[in-house]
């Protein structure tokens, strides 16, 4: 036998300290790739049990009644809209008029960045979680200890519009963000921040040992999200992790921490978790809308004062921008960043 052959590792073993990833894509594409690094897993409580959402249970909201229905139908459905933000913090929309070509061309367009060369990415990678465009890995790698599977994209599309210059197709996102949104004209956001993040999870060969994002709350008042063909969001409902599942031609919203905390908790900002899979690469898109950057956002006055007597402020008044500087110097640890700014009850 031929002595010092060098003998090539097996696949699936790595440096303990693995060199510098700054995509999980190009190590999920590793030839070969069987298991995952042990810096990528989580302990299995992570993924306890889930029920899959019982049919026709997250509510639904047709906006085409909420813009050309009947008087009637349209308090309806704003009532139904209180119902969903108290009971679920998360709603469907249906009927919401953006062609399903263009939100396809979208979700293209973040598959045709996240296939560009990786040094190309990197010019885009941005430091700080107020750079308008910033691209990278996990969450927040300097803070983390074990990494998530997951790619991102954020970009500030509104007030101001940015855009990566590569791939061409990108530029799409304008005409699904700034000032296109429902949300814009229900919301009067003339000068709302609204953050357009692309999500990347590419198939995973040990999905019950990863995490693409753990369980967190989304800063801002709603959150609109799109998704390709292949599912993985869960949310907490009463207690439990529920499967949302695939819903072709509709949005998925989400109540805000700003949105709790402009209801004094009246409306409530739910946990949800991405989890990912071995059958296919998912894209996730979400849309956040939030307020101006420099608004402090604290309880609405007109709730805490009410004929029924005075009604404690429940969270302390702070700004946007800091506050999302406070979620980004943390973990994303599987609270709501939330609980930084709730007053304890006494
Ligand atoms: C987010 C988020 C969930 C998903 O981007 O805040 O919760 O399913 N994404 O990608
Ligand atoms: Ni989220």
């Amino acid at each position: 036998m031929a002595a010092e052959t060098a003998s090539p590792l097996p696949s699936n073993t790595f440096p303990s300290q693995p060199t510098k990833i700054t995509s999980i894509k190009t190590l999920a594409e590793s030839p070969g790739l069987t298991s995952i690094p042990a810096t990528y897993t989580f302990t299995p409580d992570l993924h306890g049990q889930v029920t899959s959402a019982p049919e026709g249970s997250i509510p639904v909201i047709d906006y085409s009644l909420l813009i050309s229905g009947t008087p009637g139908q349209r308090s309806e459905i704003v009532h139904e809209l209180g119902r969903a933000c108290q009971d679920w913090g998360f709603f469907m929309v249906i009927n919401h008029g953006v062609p399903q070509k263009l939100l396809s061309s979208i979700l293209d367009g973040c598959k045709g960045f996240f296939d560009l060369e990786e040094e190309e990415k990197q010019e885009f990678k941005g430091n700080h979680v107020l750079d308008p465009i910033r691209s990278g890995t996990s969450f927040n790698v300097s803070v983390e200890k074990a990494f998530y599977w997951r790619d991102f994209l954020k970009v500030f599309v509104h007030p101001v519009f940015y855009s990566p210059t590569k791939p061409a197709g990108l530029r799409n996102i304008r005409k699904f963000g700034a000032g296109r949104s429902y949300i814009d004209k229900a919301l009067d956001l003339e000068r709302g921040k609204q953050i357009f993040i692309a999500n990347l999870y590419p198939t995973c060969p040990q999905p019950e040992l990863a995490m693409g994002m753990p369980p967190h709350s989304d800063h801002g008042l709603l959150t609109l999200l799109i998704q390709n063909g292949i599912g993985g969001l869960q949310i907490q409902h009463k207690g439990k992790w529920v499967n949302v599942g695939t819903h072709s031609n509709s949005f998925l919203v989400n109540t805000g921490d700003h949105l709790e905390i402009l209801s004094n908790g009246r409306y409530k900002s739910v946990l949800h978790r991405a989890m990912v899979n071995s059958k296919g690469t998912r894209i996730s898109i979400a849309m956040a809308h939030g307020p101006s950057l420099d608004s402090v956002v604290s309880p609405a006055p007109e709730l805490l004062a009410s004929s029924k007597g005075d009604e404690p402020a429940a969270y302390i008044g702070m700004k946007y921008k800091d506050y999302l500087e406070l979620q980004q110097s943390n973990k994303l640890d599987g609270k709501s960043c939330l609980d930084r700014v709730r007053i304890s009850a006494v």
